[in-house]
C-alpha cells in the first residue's frame, strides 16, 4: 500500500515555501483520488506511519500467540490492539487493592493477557482475585436497542471446560457461570480495581457497568471492548447512559475500545 506521505517527495517546485504551500493543495486532491481508486477495488488507505505497539513487544507477542492457539490468529487487526490497550490499562493498576473482572470469556483470550502479566508481574495484591462471568452458552437475544447488530444469539460460545483448559495454570480465576446479571451477588462486597466488560448488547453492558462503576476503587479502570464498533450500537447506547448515572467520562479508543478511570468511589 503506497504510503501518501511520500507521495510529497516526487514533486519538485522552485523553493521550499512554494512546494509546501502546493504540497498543501495538490495533497488532498491525490488523497481523494487515490481513496476512490482503491475504494472501487475494496481496498483503503490506512495510516502506517505510526509506530506499532504490539508488534514490538516480544513478550506481549509471546503471550498473544498462546491464546492464538485457540482463538486470536490475526496481527494486523483491531483485536491485537484491542488486547495491548488491555495490557497496558492493567500494568497501570498495579498496586491498587482491588479484584479484577471480565464479563464476557469467549475462549479466554483477553482473561490469559490479564492472568499472564498477572502472574509476570504480580499486578493483583494477596488476596485478590480474577473473576469471570459468562452464560458459557455465547451471546443473548439482541435487544430493541441493539438493532443494526448482525451479531445474533449463540455468537462466540466458548465452553465452560474449554475455558478452564485454556486457563487452567491459572489459580486466581474464579468462574461465575451464569446470565448477567445473575452471579453478580456473588461478588457484591468486593471492590474492584479492573475490568474488562465484553458483553456485545445493550443490556449485559448497561447491567455490568450499573455493578461494577459502584465498586471501582480510586484509580480504577473499567475497559468496554465494544464502545465504538459499528456492529454493536447497543453497547455504546448502554455505555453513555452509565456514565450519566455514575457521573464518569468515557473515553473512546482508537480500536473501538473506550476506557473509564473511575475516581472518588470508594476509599
Ligand atoms: C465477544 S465475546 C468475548 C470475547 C473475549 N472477551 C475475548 O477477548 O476473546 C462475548 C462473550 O460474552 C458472553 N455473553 C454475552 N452476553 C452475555 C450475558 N448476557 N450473560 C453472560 N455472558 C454473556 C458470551 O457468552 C461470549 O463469551
Amino acid at each position: 500500500m503506497a504510503r501518501i506521505g511520500q507521495l510529497g517527495c516526487f514533486i519538485k517546485y522552485g523553493n521550499p515555501g512554494e512546494y509546501r504551500q502546493k504540497e498543501h493543495m495538490i495533497k488532498p486532491l491525490i488523497r481523494s483520488a487515490l481513496e476512490r481508486f482503491l475504494a472501487g477495488r475494496g481496498y483503503r488507505l490506512v495510516a502506517n506511519n505510526y509506530f506499532n505497539w504490539p508488534l514490538r513487544d516480544a513478550e506481549f507477542m509471546e503471550i498473544f500467540q498462546r491464546q492464538a492457539r485457540f482463538v486470536w490468529k490475526d496481527t494486523s487487526g483491531p483485536k491485537i490492539q484491542r488486547m495491548y490497550m488491555v495490557r497496558n490499562l492493567l500494568l497501570s493498576t498495579k498496586g491498587l487493592n482491588g479484584d479484577w473482572a471480565e464479563c464476557g470469556v469467549f475462549k479466554g483470550s483477553t482473561s490469559l493477557i490479564m492472568a499472564e502479566y498477572n502472574r509476570r508481574y504480580k499486578l493483583l495484591q494477596p488476596g485478590f482475585n480474577m473473576h469471570l462471568f459468562d452464560s458459557f452458552e455465547g451471546l443473548t437475544d439482541p435487544a430493541p436497542a441493539d438493532a443494526g447488530t448482525n451479531m445474533v444469539k449463540g455468537d462466540y460460545l466458548g465452553t465452560e471446560d474449554e475455558v478452564k483448559h485454556n486457563l487452567a495454570e491459572y489459580d486466581f480465576i474464579v468462574y461465575h457461570r451464569g446470565w448477567i446479571p445473575d452471579r453478580f451477588p456473588d461478588v457484591a462486597d468486593r471492590k474492584f480495581s479492573f475490568v474488562h466488560i465484553d458483553v456485545d448488547f445493550y443490556e449485559p453492558v448497561r447491567d455490568s457497568l450499573d455493578f461494577f462503576l459502584p465498586r471501582m476503587v480510586n484509580g480504577g479502570v473499567v475497559v468496554l471492548d465494544d464502545y465504538g464498533c459499528a456492529q454493536t450500537p447497543g453497547a455504546l447506547l448502554a455505555a453513555d447512559e452509565m456514565a450519566v448515572r455514575y457521573g464518569c467520562h468515557i473515553g473512546g479508543l482508537p480500536f473501538g475500545q473506550a476506557v473509564i478511570v473511575v475516581r472518588d468511589r470508594i476509599e
